[in-house]
């Protein structure tokens, strides 16, 4: 008989997987670490979901989440055929690379053109997805400060691929925060042959958004999520806005029922609701600079955010045991062991009371 072991393809063997965030069960702490936002869903929003769990639940939900691609449109200027859902915007970057790009043994040259390329750092899921798909990768190394290398910049690097299949651009950056401005954006988007995906999961939390670009070029796709800004992670509804020829190419590949029921609905209902929402982002933007502040006089050094989250090197003690000390405190955040990030604290803007009660950790910590 063959070992379990033995049954499993020699890629998936040898594959790390995507590791999530903590979710833990201990009571009374707070946790800001996955950057959920601190706020729950709005009541409508609530009152939408609670209504539909009834009979309904034995019937398959709509296969293509036609009125959430309909509303979500009508938002963004576009027809539904512009817009796909998926089952979390993870589900439809994952179909990007599924859609666009080879495996390794079917590319051609050694400068592949087959590639999933992206900057580092950068979302931790695009390695992964890439390993999963078996397909060559080029990972391009932010600034120092995390910005965007501008094209000459990249092509005196000799680096970056221009023709690579598949290029993904994490704006505002996770995990820095930094944000990028839609010209230099646009200018890389101008520069790449294959498919670009702008992933803005944060993007709510910034002064500007690039969602023009995917209506203005074919290669160019716009990621969104409900997660973040719009407080559904538990639902997990996110999307891309792009080309018809690229949805639809998208669209094949996905399974027929990506997006589950109440999901839709809640989705669609917030969507009715943005100005709840509007409100939210005000607060969590203002948390964010008051605790950006509060931090650099306690000696932290902030790197300026666009997100719901900041990154910050601590003063005193390595990052890595600010990790436990704040947990001893009953404060969970996020500690990132590659290179680029190993000397900072990466940390979800929660509701005031937790930041005050993280600047009150952070103060007794410092004073050790
Ligand atoms: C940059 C980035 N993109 C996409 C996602 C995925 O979001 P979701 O799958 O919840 O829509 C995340 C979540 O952490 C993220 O940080």
């Amino acid at each position: 008989m063959n070992s379990p072991r033995s049954l499993i393809r020699p890629l998936v063997r040898r594959l790390h997987a995507y590791v999530p965030g903590e979710q833990p069960k201990i009571k009374g702490l707070i946790k800001l670490n996955t950057n959920e936002n601190p706020y729950p869903p709005s009541p409508r929003v609530l009152a939408a979901v609670k209504a539909a769990v009834d009979g309904r639940l034995r019937l398959y939900p709509n296969p293509t989440a036609q009125a959430l691609r309909e509303k979500l449109a009508k938002l963004h200027g576009c027809a539904p055929e512009n817009i796909i859902v998926g089952n979390g915007s993870d589900e439809v970057l994952a179909l990007a690379v599924r859609a666009f790009v080879e495996p390794k043994q079917k590319a051609e040259s050694r400068k592949q053109k087959a590639t999933v390329q992206y900057f580092t750092p950068s979302y931790s899921l695009y390695p992964v997805l890439a390993d999963i798909h078996g397909a060559a990768k080029n990972v391009v190394s932010l600034k120092p400060d995390f910005g965007l290398p501008s094209v000459k910049e990249l092509k005196r690097g000799k680096q970056w691929n221009f023709d690579a299949v598949l290029t993904f651009v994490t704006t505002p950056n996770a995990p820095s925060g930094r944000g990028y401005k839609t010209p230099e954006l646009e200018q890389l988007c101008r520069a790449q042959k294959g498919v670009v995906v702008l992933d803005e999961a944060y993007v709510d939390f910034a002064n500007e958004n690039a969602l023009k670009l995917a209506l203005k070029f074919p290669h160019v796709l716009v990621a969104r999520t409900f997660s973040k800004a719009y407080s559904l992670c538990f639902q997990r509804v996110g999307y891309f806005v792009g080309h018809p020829e690229l949805i639809a190419a998208l669209d094949k590949i996905r399974d027929s029922y990506n997006v589950n029921g109440l999901g839709q609905i809640a989705a669609a209902a917030t969507l009715d609701d943005l100005k709840h929402y509007r409100a939210n982002f005000k607060k969590i933007i203002s948390t964010r600079e008051w605790l950006s502040r509060e931090l650099t006089k306690l000696g932290f050094r902030v790197l300026p955010s666009q997100t719901n989250f900041i990154l910050a090197q601590p003063p005193k003690f390595p990052a890595k045991d600010w990790l436990q000390k704040l947990r001893d405190e009953k404060i969970l955040v996020r500690w990132f062991s590659a290179p680029e990030v190993r000397d900072y604290l990466r940390i979800t803007i929660g509701t005031r009371a937790e930041a005050q009660a993280l600047v009150k950790a952070a103060r007794k910590i410092v004073a050790e």
